[in-house]
């Protein structure tokens, strides 16, 4: 999983119309969607429950786009496999969650097949990924409090740690940034320029009256925005 060379778009199925999650996840790949971004809540990490591995395993048989799997739960270690094993390519927790099993939890991932990721909740400093820079394919930076969708965009955190993390990734080949919280037009100029590799878009992409013009406008502006980052970040040596 090399660096991506623009904005990816990763479509959060959260506030998509659950009743038809399986059309929803077919809109989002036909509308330009990078990946599919699944939110796995277990209503005691976040005070809200969502979708099991049954439920993933099921969905991912509509696209062959590549499934995110964004695990909000107490017990990664528990569960991680079985999102692997559902056909998620990449499995993303928490370094709050579970400490003593972060490190076993993160080569399981890795050893099953799939790219390991730690998320970090926006009060919880980048340094708490320090001890596993090695095992790191994906860094995904919350910028709202994990557990629900439509929340607003905390741009302080983004200036803080999107650039930043990308020295927690591990060294060599896989690496990803992903911002996850607030993504949309408004916010996309904010990610791009910190050198952002995935961005989450949920109830924007939703909510749009045209998801494949969402899609494309927060591409275009992030794409933008990264671009002159780097050749910022260039200028100055
Ligand atoms: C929140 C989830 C997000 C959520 C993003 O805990 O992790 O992935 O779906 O939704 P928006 O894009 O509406 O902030
Ligand atoms: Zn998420």
């Amino acid at each position: 999983m090399p660096r991506p060379d623009g904005c990816l778009i990763a479509a959060s199925i959260l506030d998509s119309d659950l009743a038809k999650l399986g059309d929803e996840i077919r809109r989002a790949a036909d509308g330009g969607a990078d990946r599919i971004h699944v939110d796995i809540m277990d209503a005691h990490f976040v005070p809200n429950l969502t979708f099991g591995w049954k439920t993933v395993e099921a969905v991912r048989r509509v696209t062959t786009l590549p499934f995110d799997a964004h695990l909000m739960i107490s017990e990664p270690s528990r569960w991680s496999r079985m999102f692997v094993d559902a056909g998620c390519e990449s499995v993303t927790f928490h370094v709050e969650a579970e400490p003593a099993a972060t490190r076993a939890t993160l080569e399981a991932i890795r050893a099953a097949g799939a790219d390991a990721g730690l998320s970090v909740k926006p009060g919880t400093p980048l340094s708490a990924l320090e001890p596993y820079r090695e095992l790191l394919d994906i860094v995904l930076v919350m910028t709202v409090e994990p557990g629900f969708g439509g929340q607003s965009f905390m741009a302080d955190v983004a200036a803080s740690k999107l650039r930043a993390a990308r020295a927690y990734l591990a060294a060599g080949g896989a690496c990803e940034v992903q911002v996850d919280g607030g993504g949309k037009r408004s916010t996309a100029e904010a990610i791009g320029r910190e050198g952002t590799d995935v961005i989450v878009v949920g109830s924007a992409l939703y909510r749009a009256r045209d998801l494949r013009a969402e899609v494309a406008a927060v591409r275009a502006i992030a794409d933008a925005a990264r671009a002159a980052g780097e050749r910022a970040l260039a200028a100055q040596g």
